[in-house]
């Protein structure tokens, strides 16, 4: 490795993201993306799109995108803040909330993209393993790192937390709980009151999931004000260009059509629970939209991952320890799911 590298960059091992196939015939079931188009003004806006739009700056702060976000949620424009995918949000706070040598909390497992994160500022890591069963222990001990990331609904496990416990985590805490709620449209619960009652609390939010924008990169944090202004300060000077801060607008202006197809993708996500669990397969209660599934004991998680993907149908297998008997299967199409069904093993 060159010597011009910095050494915690030499050292990464950079995230793997889920595979985006070419070959349009693949059923992909691998990066818990919405199987529905986005909102039909969506493809208004990206009709009607102006030269201008790509002639000039966009608005460095998303100002009529937050207006909309803040009316949605029935909060102020100042506890919104808006990134290029809540990815970028989640990387922003590591920058804004953890010092240098200082260390970042998060369960495990949950999203991988944390220690990336972490090893990318290169700040340390203090992981938290989830019980067996994937549910969460009970930290009773104030736990001390300047930035906690809560993964909820959790991925890869689907679980949903009870917001009393990470109300009460959030309170025995010094640093900020960023609450990363990228699949709580699907959920039936979120911490959204928490954040806006609590002054170290923040959610974050995805357009990639129930909005159908994955394409875009657009995600949003809420929270106080000052934890809000500390993100606006570090920020890229333009971090969402024009077009994606229109077509977020459209899409979150249209709660409906979002509702709508988050209710049939909780359709036909309990429709396929039962049809695994009728084939032997042990399914976790999903709040989110995807399944985490075990196959049944003569069935290895990495054989049937293989053999679907043979048969171009892409679901997502973590080789960790903690993770390598299970897979995580998005919820798409009624048509799709029955064509992952169709491919399992008689
Ligand atoms: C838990 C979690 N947080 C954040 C993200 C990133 O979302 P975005 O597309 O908004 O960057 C994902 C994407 O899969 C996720 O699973």
């Amino acid at each position: 490795m060159s010597t011009y590298i910095r050494d915690n960059v030499a050292a990464l091992h950079a995230y793997t993201p889920g595979e985006q196939p070419s070959d349009p015939a693949v059923v992909k079931l691998n990066t818990n993306e919405n199987p529905y188009p986005p909102a039909p003004a969506v493809l208004d806006v990206l009709q009607r799109a102006p030269s201008d739009w790509f002639r000039l700056y966009p608005d460095p702060v998303a100002l009529r995108l937050r207006e909309s976000i803040a009316r949605v949620h029935g909060c102020a424009v100042e506890n919104v803040f808006c990134g290029n995918g809540s990815d970028e949000v989640l990387a922003l706070c590591i920058r804004a909330f953890v010092p240098n040598h200082g260390r970042i909390g998060y369960f495990d497992p949950s999203y991988s993209l944390y220690p990336v994160l972490a090893a990318i500022a290169d700040v340390g890591t203090a992981p938290l393993s989830l019980n067996e069963d994937f549910s969460w222990p009970v930290p009773e001990q104030t736990y001390d790192v300047p930035l906690f990331f809560w993964t909820n609904p959790n991925a890869p496990t689907s679980l949903l937390c009870p917001q009393d416990r990470i109300a009460a985590f959030a309170d025995r805490s010094e640093g900020v709980v960023v609450v990363d709620e990228a699949y709580a449209e699907f959920a039936e619960q979120n911490a959204l009151a928490l954040a806006l009652d609590r002054a170290n609390v923040l959610v974050t939010r995805s357009f990639s999931k129930s909005y159908s924008l994955a394409g875009a990169r657009l995600g949003y944090a809420i929270g106080d004000v000052s934890l809000i202004e500390a993100l606006y300060k570090i920020k890229d000077a333009y971090n969402i260009d024009r077009l994606t801060q229109e077509v977020g607008r459209a899409a979150i202006e249209d709660q409906a059509y979002m509702q709508h197809n988050v209710t049939r993708i909780r359709t036909t996500r309990e429709r396929v629970k039962q049809q695994l669990e009728q084939r032997g397969f042990f399914v976790y209660p999903s709040q989110a939209n995807f399944l985490w599934i075990r196959p049944p004991a003569d069935l290895a998680a990495d054989d049937l991952f293989n053999a679907l993907r043979d048969q171009k149908i892409y679901v997502r297998y973590f080789p960790a320890e903690r993770t390598k008997h299970h897979l995580r299967v998005t919820i798409g199409t009624d048509q799709q799911m029955d064509a992952f069904l169709g491919a399992l093993p008689a």
